[in-house]
């Protein structure tokens, strides 16, 4: 699948990783890019700036009408869907036990779970049902699938108990999902992402944090840069051989406890 005149739809596509997978898809002549957010204002206003082919939809992936709301919406102005990109996740970090023992906040830990995980799930099934309606290409192919882990699904820190679980989850799912959707030629691949540069970090720390974060990389010895993320994007939609299968992208990065 080549991304010029796909139709590329975006969970998260208003900042990050999200947004560089919009703008990527945009210059390689995607026919449309579907900004699915929570951000109405980022995601409209990157979509003016990426013109007419960019669509801006309000989408909380925790709500499955909102998911079905966009499916729609994507489909009547693009005619089909292509292309499926799961960025929408928040970070969390809490110890299990506080100093003084008491227990972690379970209702934190379910959030992370709904948007990290069962947003993913559900962005990605209904995706391929609007995707098993598109006419096959030359070797079978309907549609492909990128969802976004982290490294913290392998090398989960202290205080990573929700975040690593969400992102092990999809992890875990890449394959059985493949082997779901090879009937109707749906590809399904998911990117652990290391420490890139993006606003996720601004709540927690911004410039600082990300100059520490800098010495946990290997080589090159820098955060990534999220046109990098868009980059494996775009590879992975080209390279149909690719499926079923995690790619940690990450300069060589295992995280330490903390
Ligand atoms: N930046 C990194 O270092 C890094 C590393 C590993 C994994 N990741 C993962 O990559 C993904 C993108 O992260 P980013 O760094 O671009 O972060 P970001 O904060 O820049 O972008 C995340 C986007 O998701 C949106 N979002 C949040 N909750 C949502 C919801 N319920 N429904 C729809 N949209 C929602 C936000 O509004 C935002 O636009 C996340 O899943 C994150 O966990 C990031």
């Amino acid at each position: 699948m080549r991304l010029s005149n796909s139709v590329v739809a975006i969970t998260g596509g208003a900042s990050g990783l999200g947004e560089a997978v919009a703008r990527r898809s945009i210059d390689q002549g995607a026919a449309g890019v579907a900004i699915l957010d929570v951000n109405d204002d980022a995601a409209s206003s990157l979509a003016s700036e990426l013109g007419d082919n960019a669509l801006p939809l309000h989408c909380d992936v925790r709500n499955g009408n909102d998911v079905t709301d966009a499916m729609t919406a994507i489909t009547e102005r693009f005619g089909r869907l292509n292309l499926a990109v799961a960025c929408a996740g928040i970070g969390w970090a809490e110890r299990t036990l506080a100093k003084d023992s008491t227990p972690a906040d379970l209702d934190a830990y379910r959030r992370v779970i709904e948007i990290n995980l069962i947003g993913t799930y559900d962005f990605a099934r209904q995706a391929a049902s609007v995707m098993s309606r598109n006419e096959a290409d030359e070797s079978g192919e309907r549609g492909a699938i990128v969802m976004t882990a982290s490294l913290a699904a392998f090398d989960g820190q202290i205080g990573q108990s929700a975040y690593s679980a969400s992102k092990g989850g999809i992890v875990g799912m890449t394959l059985p999902m493949a082997r779901d959707l090879a009937p109707v030629g749906v590809r399904v691949m998911t990117i652990a992402p290391g420490l890139m540069d993006t606003p996720i970090y601004d709540p927690v720390g911004g410039a600082e944090l990300k100059e520490r974060l800098v010495g946990l990389t290997v080589f090159p010895k820098r955060l990534g840069a999220a046109d990098e993320y868009a980059h494996l994007v775009q590879s992975i939609a080209e390279n149909s051989y690719l499926n079923g299968e995690t790619i940690r992208h990450d300069a060589a990065t295992r995280l330490p406890p903390r």
